[in-house]
């Protein structure tokens, strides 16, 4: 394996390219987590704003642990999928009832806290403490696979492994965080940009990538998002975000395109994920 090329091809790439994050300017974990967590299923354009918002709004993991729910959901506001707030707001509440207030350094203690997977473990490892290893997010995933490998799948074991020999251990800092440059920029899901790409000689699925059939979706049609449970469950979230209370009558009158029995599922659900709270009828966020 050539890869002591491609990282250093790899990282002078990153000097000249590297896009301008606040979470790059920072070693503080909490500050690190809460960029991970936003940004494992929100865009970077949005996470941009919110980021900076939350943290003037919780600026220490003591005040996110002392925040209530319902404080923590109006402040994620704009990002989505709600239930990561509340993890996030859980595991603030750990870190200080469990480990004193100081982020455990060890993938199985972080992997024990509300919420945070393998990925976010290492994300914290290494963008926090600087410990020297290898995380595999769709970035790192698609570069692993495609340099590496080529165009036959491999499961995130194997790629994991490969990653474990090729991350520079001096550099892991740099070459982790390079990888989520490197795969929104040019080595990208759909259309990967090869012909500027400094790695094309090196890479195991240069010019197969090119030529694969573009997977489509053909046997399950797209339901618009204004017709999905995520809909109305965030519909219903942002309405208790500015209104307080809402009754079930109220919920159902909200969606009269939707079944009645569909709404009162959703709402089921939301309190099931502890999202909202149910007293004497009156929906709100939970205190
Ligand atoms: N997505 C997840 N973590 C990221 C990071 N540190 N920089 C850019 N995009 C990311």
């Amino acid at each position: 394996m050539k890869s002591s090329i491609i990282t250093t091809l790899l990282l002078e790439w990153y000097k000249k390219n590297k896009r301008d994050l606040p979470w790059r300017k920072t070693h503080d974990p909490y500050n690190i987590l809460v960029s991970e967590v936003m940004l494992q299923q929100t865009q970077v354009s949005r996470v941009l704003i919110k980021y900076r918002e939350f943290l003037s709004t919780f600026p220490t993991i003591n005040d996110l642990a002392k925040a209530s729910p319902a404080q923590v959901i109006t402040t994620w506001k704009g990002l989505g999928y709600n239930r990561r707030a509340l993890f996030l707001k859980k595991t603030a509440q750990a870190i200080v009832g469990e480990h004193n207030g100081t982020f455990p350094k060890d993938i199985k203690d972080l992997c024990a806290l509300p919420g945070i997977g393998d990925y976010t473990a290492r994300a914290v490892l290494s963008f926090a403490f600087k410990q020297p290893v290898p995380m595999m997010d769709t970035n790192h995933r698609r570069f692993y696979q495609r340099v590496f490998v080529g165009t036959e799948t491999k499961k995130d074991k194997e790629l994991l492994g490969i990653a474990e020999e090729v991350l520079p251990k001096k550099d892991a800092y740099d070459f982790n965080q390079a990888l989520m440059d490197f795969g929104s920029l040019i080595c990208t899901t759909k259309s990967p940009s090869c012909d500027s790409c400094p790695l094309q000689k090196h890479c195991k699925a240069y010019p197969a990538i090119l030529t694969l059939p573009k997977k489509t979706s053909t046997t399950k049609k797209k339901v618009p998002f204004k017709e999905t449970d995520r809909f109305v469950r965030g519909r219903i979230i942002d309405h208790l975000r500015h209104q307080k209370m809402l009754t079930q009558p109220e919920a159902i009158k909200m969606f009269k395109q939707f079944k009645k029995e569909r709404i009162i599922k959703i709402i089921n659900f939301l309190q099931k994920d502890q999202l909202i709270d149910i007293i004497d009828g009156r929906i709100h966020l939970p205190d």
